[in-house]
Parts: structure tokens; C-alpha cells; sequence
């Protein structure tokens, strides 16, 4: 195993410690080497002809009629929301446990994110919810939500049957925020085939990884071109088409303002290397998961993740919560507990950092974030479910390549806690 410990930055270990076990570590050999090589010596860098056969991979296991590759997941969500037709003053609901990304493409554009809480079993947002926020808006209000975003988090597909009940209701656009659910189904129904459009990203915490990256999957042709074209400034021609076909000299018009949010042929390169290592990342995770489920059952307060029936997890992320029942009293929370226990689980995240081994609270609760409780006006106890989930959840590293030993050693860790 190569030493990390030089470059990794949960590390300040005397060398005489074990390795520290990280998070996450994207999982590269000499494949991607000689694929990044390839498009190096080819003379063309950005998006190009990697970045095509890339989305049409990515588009065949997901079984879309369309895949566009962005810069980011972030900005897929971007796009896909103005592909979606979302404008200045409009709502989109979303759940408050989930990436900030997620809110903040909807901001991006001046619309409004309207927050629902989630079901803290799953960590998906709880349809329930998402009626009881659409019953505290006012008639203006409600007739301004236009879509729902629903977050497949950590790996485990969001409860796509309810929301497009709801969506079909109420006539919402559903964009799915996949970026942690590539290879994650429910019922044998991937991840991101239920929504109109659905975003994945290839940041290194994501099941592959082309360093930053991201796609927009579709089965509408003009929701494909949509993003397509915005994706490079809404030029009408792309860089790559000027270069090779007739005509090149002269600039295309640009119609509507448009971003850069090209994905490059370097990192599609990448990204189609990984794609062809899926299945084994897949397996290589649910095994190291089912480790954790075996080795955490000696620590009955450190509750494992759930996996609904019928649902099969990618474990972007393998999130547990830090003892959860001793924050319900009958069926609600009682955040006055949550946050005392938040203080325990924290100074156990410092402890297992102290013995090099990283852990993460799962992600945030948006509406306790600054920026939006702010603007906002959210009070940390409006979604509890959500708060319960970010300040109890614990995500333990997991990755291609961790080792049932590294696993023990968290674990044993994890029994230390006082
Ligand atoms: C749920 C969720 N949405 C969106 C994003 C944004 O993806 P990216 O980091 O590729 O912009 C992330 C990434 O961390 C995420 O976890």
C-alpha cells in the first residue's frame, strides 16, 4: 500500500503511527494513466470526442436516452433547473439534509428553495413533509413551486413512487440530485431514471471520480440540447465542432447568456476508465459495508444504515447515527437531546482523528446553514429530522481498497467512546 500519509490532509501522524485511514480515495491505476496520456498527446484537451463517448456510456448503464457532462454536480443542477424552465421568483422544494449544492443552484438563479425534513431512518426526504411545506405557504406561494428536487443520498434512492404522486398532483418538474446515487436502484430502477432530469457528480467522495465532474441525464431531446448549449455559453457551435468542421474561423452567435460548465476530454478520459471499473467499485463497496454491518453490531448505540426492502445501495457513503434513540421521546425528537449528544459525537470524530482515522458528520441540515437561516429566517428546530441527521450522523471511511483490517481498527475505535 503507498504511503498517504505524506500527502493527506487529515494527517499529522509521527511517521511511527499506522496509516491514517482517510475518508475517501478515488481509486485510479495505469488505465486512467494511459487514457489521460492519450488525450494529452492528442492536441485536444477540452471537450471533445472523450467527452461524447463518455456521456454515451454513462447514458447506456443508466439507461437515459440522453447523459450531458458538466463541469460539476453543481453545475449539472444549474443547468438542469433552467433546462426545467425554473425563473427568478418561482420555488423549488427540496429537503434541508442534503449537500448545500442543492440549494444553492436553486439560488443561482433567484428562485427559492422551499424545505422539506426528512424520513432520519433513510435520510431521503419524507414525502409527509413535503405536504406539510406546501401547507404553510400561502396560495401566491404555492402556485410559485415548480419543481422538487429529491436528494438519493449517500448511495440510497430517494422515495421517487410519493414525490411523482405529488410532482404528477401538482404538475412540479422532478430533477433528481443523484450525485451520490450512481449505482444505487430501488425495485431494479436505477437511480435517476424516474425524474425528468436527474444530476450526478464525480467529485472524489462519489462512487468514480474525474477529479470535479458532473452529468445531466434525460430522456427529452430538447432538455439534452438545452443543457448542451448552455453548458458553453449557449454558443451555437461548439469549440470542438469550429475546430473540425468548415468554417471555424468565424464566432458563433450566442443567443441567451450561457456558462462554462465544459466538462474536459481529460476528465472524460477519466470518467470512461471508471465507468469500465463500475461494477467492481460496486461490489468492492458492498463488501466493505457488509463488514461494517458485521463489526458494528458489537456497538448497538451506533446505528448502521438501513436499506428499505427492495432497495440496493451503492454506499457512496456508509452514514450511521450516533445514538438516535436516546434523542426520541415517542415519536419526535427532542433537539434539546440531539444537541448534547452532538457534543459526544464530535469529541469522538476528534478522538478517531487523533488515531488518524477520518470520520464526517453524513453532510449539513441547509436550514441551519448561515447564508440561508439568515436570509431565511430558519430556526434550527423547524426540520427536525434534518438537524437530528446533522449533528448525529457519522460517516465512517469507506473506499475501494480499505481493508477488513482498517475496518476493525475504526470500529475498535469507535468502542473506545466514552
Ligand atoms: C447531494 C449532493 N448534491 C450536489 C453535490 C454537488 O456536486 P459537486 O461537488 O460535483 O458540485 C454533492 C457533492 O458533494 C452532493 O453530495
Amino acid at each position: 500500500m503507498p504511503d498517504i500519509r505524506k500527502n493527506h490532509p487529515d494527517s499529522s501522524l509521527p511517521a511511527e503511527c499506522e496509516q491514517p485511514i482517510p475518508i475517501a480515495r478515488p481509486c485510479y491505476d495505469e488505465a486512467e494513466e494511459t487514457a489521460v496520456a492519450a488525450v494529452l498527446r492528442s492536441g485536444w484537451v477540452g471537450q471533445g470526442p472523450q467527452v461524447a463517448v463518455f456521456e454515451t456510456v454513462f447514458a447506456e448503464y443508466v439507461g437515459s436516452g440522453h447523459a450531458v457532462a458538466v463541469s460539476s454536480g453543481t453545475s449539472a443542477l444549474h443547468l438542469a433547473l433552467l433546462a426545467a424552465g425554473i425563473k427568478p421568483g418561482d420555488a423549488v422544494i427540496m429537503p434541508s439534509f442534503t449537500f448545500v449544492a442543492t440549494a444553492n443552484a436553486i439560488e443561482y438563479i433567484g428562485a427559492r428553495p422551499v424545505l422539506a425534513d426528512i424520513n432520519p431512518t433513510t435520510f431521503n426526504i419524507d414525502p409527509d413533509s413535503v405536504t406539510t411545506a406546501l401547507n404553510n405557504l400561502n396560495p401566491d406561494e404555492r402556485s410559485s413551486v415548480k419543481a422538487i428536487i429529491p436528494v438519493s443520498l449517500f448511495g440510497r434512492c430517494a422515495p421517487m413512487g410519493k414525490i411523482r404522486a405529488l410532482a404528477g398532483q401538482y404538475g412540479w418538474k422532478i430533477i433528481e440530485d443523484a450525485a451520490c446515487g450512481l449505482g444505487a436502484s430501488h425495485h431494479g430502477i436505477s437511480a435517476g431514471r424516474e425524474a425528468q432530469m436527474a444530476c450526478f457528480s464525480f467529485h472524489p467522495r462519489k462512487v468514480i471520480c474525474t477529479g470535479e465532474g458532473g452529468m445531466v441525464t434525460t430522456d427529452d431531446s430538447r432538455v439534452a440540447e438545452s443543457v448542451r448549449t448552455l453548458r458553453n455559453h449557449a454558443a451555437s457551435v461548439s469549440g470542438h465542432d469550429r475546430h473540425t468542421g468548415a468554417g471555424g474561423s468565424r464566432l458563433p452567435d450566442f443567443e441567451q447568456l450561457g456558462y462554462n460548465y465544459r466538462m474536459t476530454d481529460i476528465q472524460a478520459a477519466i470518467g470512461i476508465e471508471q465507468m469500465k471499473k463500475l461494477p467492481r467499485f460496486l461490489t468492492a463497496r458492498r463488501e466493505a459495508a457488509a463488514v461494517y454491518y458485521r463489526l458494528l453490531e458489537s456497538i448497538p448505540d451506533i446505528k448502521a444504515p438501513v436499506v428499505p426492502e427492495g432497495h440496493i445501495h451503492a454506499y457512496q457513503s456508509y452514514v450511521c447515527l450516533y445514538h438516535p434513540d436516546e434523542a426520541l421521546s415517542g415519536r419526535s425528537i427532542d433537539t434539546a437531546v440531539v444537541e448534547k449528544l452532538a457534543c459526544r459525537r464530535n469529541d469522538l470524530m476528534d478522538r478517531l482523528e487523533r488515531a488518524g482515522i477520518a470520520t464526517r458528520q453524513g453532510t449539513h441540515a441547509v436550514h441551519t446553514l448561515a447564508y440561508y437561516r439568515d436570509k431565511y429566517g430558519f430556526k434550527p428546530n423547524d426540520y427536525p429530522a434534518s438537524l437530528m441527521a446533522d449533528r448525529l450522523s457519522l460517516a465512517l471511511p469507506l473506499y475501494c481498497g480499505i481493508t477488513p483490517a482498517d475496518q476493525e481498527r475504526v470500529v475498535a475505535a469507535l468502542q473506545d467512546d466514552k
